[in-house]
């Protein structure tokens, strides 16, 4: 009995810091989603919350293959699984992260290859490619706590990123209305939190650190 308390009071004395929350931005290129995960972070710090800002594609070798594939790789294949081999390594990361008592705030997940690799992929697998993309990633994602979508027009985004008139403006902003399309059809499936990122940076902030802010630690 005495042996059996003592075990408990050892067990009471190291007990892990509390498991962290998984928060994710997702929006296609202009919607703001890095300079929204940025403050979130940086509010964090500022509450003295233990917090870890990171994103995908990864700043780690395999991240640099993806960058290299985007460039030289003649397979969307390819492109894809670059994407999700840095994922299962960028997850494994997360979880310790997590588990080491850290908020984990991740500009980019999974739901970026099923939106974006779901229409690069759409011409080689048909209406099946989210799902098949899904069923990939399945083994090492893990569930964010919550995924918040950065909803704008994507002819503002491009306008944010200062595109110019011509072929190729005309060509990505065809691209990105089909990602757009692919991210409301995963946001309803999901439960992704939309935020208007049409609207001033401080009210999209301001909406995401109302949920954020509440994550126990
Ligand atoms: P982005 O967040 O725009 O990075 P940065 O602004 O720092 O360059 O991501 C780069 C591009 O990668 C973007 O166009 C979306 C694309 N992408 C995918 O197509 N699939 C994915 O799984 C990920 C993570 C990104």
């Amino acid at each position: 009995m005495t042996a059996h308390l003592s075990e408990v009071s050892a067990a009471a004395a190291v007990t892990p810091a509390a498991r962290g929350r998984f928060f994710v931005f997702e929006g296609i290129d202009g919607s703001g989603k890095s300079t929204v995960a940025r403050m979130m972070h940086e509010r964090m710090m500022a509450a003295d919350r233990r917090s870890v800002l990171t994103a995908e594609p990864t700043d780690s070798w395999i991240g640099d293959m993806v960058r290299r594939g985007n460039e030289e790789a003649s397979s969307p294949f390819t492109e894809t699984l670059l994407y999700v081999a840095d994922r299962a390594e960028h997850t494994a990361q997360i979880g310790q992260w997590m588990a080491d008592g850290n908020h984990v705030l991740c500009d980019r997940y999974v739901g970026s290859t099923i939106a974006y690799q779901g229409v690069t992929l759409r011409p080689h697998l048909g209406n099946t490619a989210p799902e098949w993309l899904r069923t990939v990633n399945a083994p090492f994602t893990l569930r964010p706590d919550a995924t918040f979508l950065m909803v704008i027009d994507p002819e503002d985004a491009m306008e944010r990123l200062g595109s110019r008139p011509g072929r190729e403006k005309f060509e990505k902003l065809d691209f990105l209305r089909q990602v757009d399309e692919e991210y409301r059809r995963l946001a309803e499936q999901d439960g992704y939190v939309l935020i208007d990122a049409s609207l001033p940076l401080e009210e999209v902030a301001e909406a995401v650190w109302a949920i954020v802010k509440d994550a126990p630690q």
